[in-house]
């Protein structure tokens, strides 16, 4: 090969290209004995791993662990200590099931994908001052929200159309049944926005909302119905699980049981589940219902997500699914840097009056391995669970947050009021707004 190629060539090139293909050849040599020694690395520490944690699973939600009845995390819950994780996976109980397709499957149209429509005549679905369910944290028009572009959009999918939102054929496919609403604060936005859009047909004395607790319950009499959310931000028991007191520097969860929350939500007829953004805060400590002196592991967010989202499977998998049906909302998108969309802009949500017309715009709030994650749980589930997918029609609607139109729980600085972007909440929606659209979806496919 040199020789061939030298010959085709002039004389006078000749030392300068022996130096470099003597260098070639070291530098090749080289690579060569460090790759070599880094496989020598890796099959040592594999070995070593190996030896020291081998992969273990764990079979979830169990109510006996060798007859002892598991302590209950709640906000004073603390780890005695923290090691490493230890590679611990879950293991459904009756193994996964072999069920057929997704519903969605079979439809020949993707409502998911498509693209919003102003329209201002058949929205906003119901008026912001009309719902007295509506929360101070989302209530943007009361909170001096001028531009009320927000509320006026439909989301039009490509190839067919929403259904249309019907509110006494809601309430028909709601009587005698439980709605429940189970997961953090976007999930709740979602049950506000469904009480708002329920609520205006039944007569005062007819209706009543319970409290807000762990479990908050609304009430329609003539139907014999319920549409309830229940607090569960990561799904698996933690101990955030308090809805008020759940500020906590450490984030402990029980990775292999949601037998706390289930027994709330085990009666419910319907149940639409979330969780995302509270896996997006840093690693998470891990108490396993099989650890008897409260040690705790700790695993980044993604990885504990996992393990809560199999171990929320596993109830899935074993529950009755003729008598149920299963919901599960996809990550809403949060827009904290302007950038994102507009190039060389140091804002966020907030001032944005408009979506984005740009068709399969993602941005980096919408975590795209959590998204494969989760896809690769649900599909297991088969047609046990069905997708509201809401996350890419979410993510063109940057118009859509309260950003300084809301309720703030703690005071404003004088320099954050100078600097309404250092506050706005770019992560919640405005009702009327984006969850409506979400709730459409819900009855389109009930
Ligand atoms: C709807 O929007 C159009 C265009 O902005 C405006 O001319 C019209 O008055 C609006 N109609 C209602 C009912 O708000
Ligand atoms: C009301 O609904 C519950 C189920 O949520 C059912 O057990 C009960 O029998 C119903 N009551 C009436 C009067 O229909
Ligand atoms: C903490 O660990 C020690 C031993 O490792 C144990 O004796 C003690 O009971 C543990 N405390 C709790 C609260 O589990
Ligand atoms: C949701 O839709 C996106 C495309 O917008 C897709 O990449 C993702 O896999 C879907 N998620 C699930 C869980 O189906």
């Amino acid at each position: 090969m040199m020789q061939r190629w030298n010959s085709q060539r002039k004389k006078t090139h000749f030392p300068l290209l022996t130096l470099f293909f003597i260098l070639f050849i070291v530098v090749t040599i080289l690579h060569h004995e460090r790759s070599i020694l880094q496989i020598q690395e890796d099959n040592s520490g594999h070995a070593h791993d190996h030896q020291r944690t081998p992969i273990t699973y764990v079979k979830p939600n169990l109510l006996n662990h060798g007859n002892r009845a598991t302590e209950v995390l709640d906000r004073f819950s603390r780890c005695n200590s923290t090691r490493e994780y230890s590679g611990r996976k879950i293991a459904w109980a009756d193994g996964e099931p072999n069920s057929g397709n997704r519903k969605e499957r079979s439809e020949s149209c993707d409502v998911f994908s498509g693209r919003w429509v102003f329209d201002n005549t058949s929205y906003p679905l119901y008026k912001e001052p009309e719902c007295p369910y509506m929360s101070d944290q989302l209530a943007c028009h009361k909170h001096g929200r001028s531009d009320l572009g927000y509320q006026y959009w439909r989301w039009q999918p490509n190839d067919c159309n929403l259904k249309r939102w019907n509110v006494h054929e809601m309430w028909e496919k709601l009587r005698g049944k439980r709605l429940m609403f189970v997961g953090d604060s976007l999930n709740r936005g979602q049950w506000i926005s469904m009480v708002c859009l329920l609520q205006s047909v039944i007569p005062a004395d007819k209706r009543s909302m319970s409290p807000n607790a762990h479990l908050t319950i609304f009430r329609a009499e003539e139907y014999n119905a319920t549409v309830e959310f229940l607090w569960a931000p990561l799904l698996v028991e933690s101990n955030s699980d308090d809805p008020v007191n759940h500020r906590l520097d450490e984030r402990i969860i029980r990775p292999d049981s949601v037998l706390k929350h289930a027994s709330k939500w085990e009666h419910a007829d319907i149940l639409v589940f979330n969780t995302y953004l509270w896996w997006r805060q840093g690693p998470v400590k891990l108490l396993w219902s099989a650890e008897e002196n409260s040690i705790c592991e700790e695993l980044d967010g993604l990885g504990a997500m996992e393990l809560a989202m199999e171990a929320w499977a596993d109830w899935v998998a074993k529950m009755n699914s003729l008598k149920k049906r299963v919901f599960f909302a996809t990550m809403s998108p949060t827009h904290l840097w302007s950038r994102e969309w507009k190039t060389g802009s140091e804002g966020n949500c907030y001032n944005q009056k408009m979506p984005i017309d740009r068709e399969g715009y993602w941005g980096s709030g919408s975590d795209l391995p959590t998204m494969r994650m989760v896809e690769n749980v649900l599909s297991k589930l088969g047609s046990k669970v069905s997708v509201i997918n809401i996350t890419q029609l979410s993510e063109y609607r940057k118009d859509g947050h309260p950003s300084i139109y809301r309720k703030f729980w703690e005071p404003l600085k004088p320099e954050q009021l100078s600097k309404p972007t250092t506050y706005s909440d770019c992560i919640h929606w405005c009702l009327p707004g984006v969850p409506d659209v979400w709730n459409e979806l819900l009855f389109h496919f009930l």
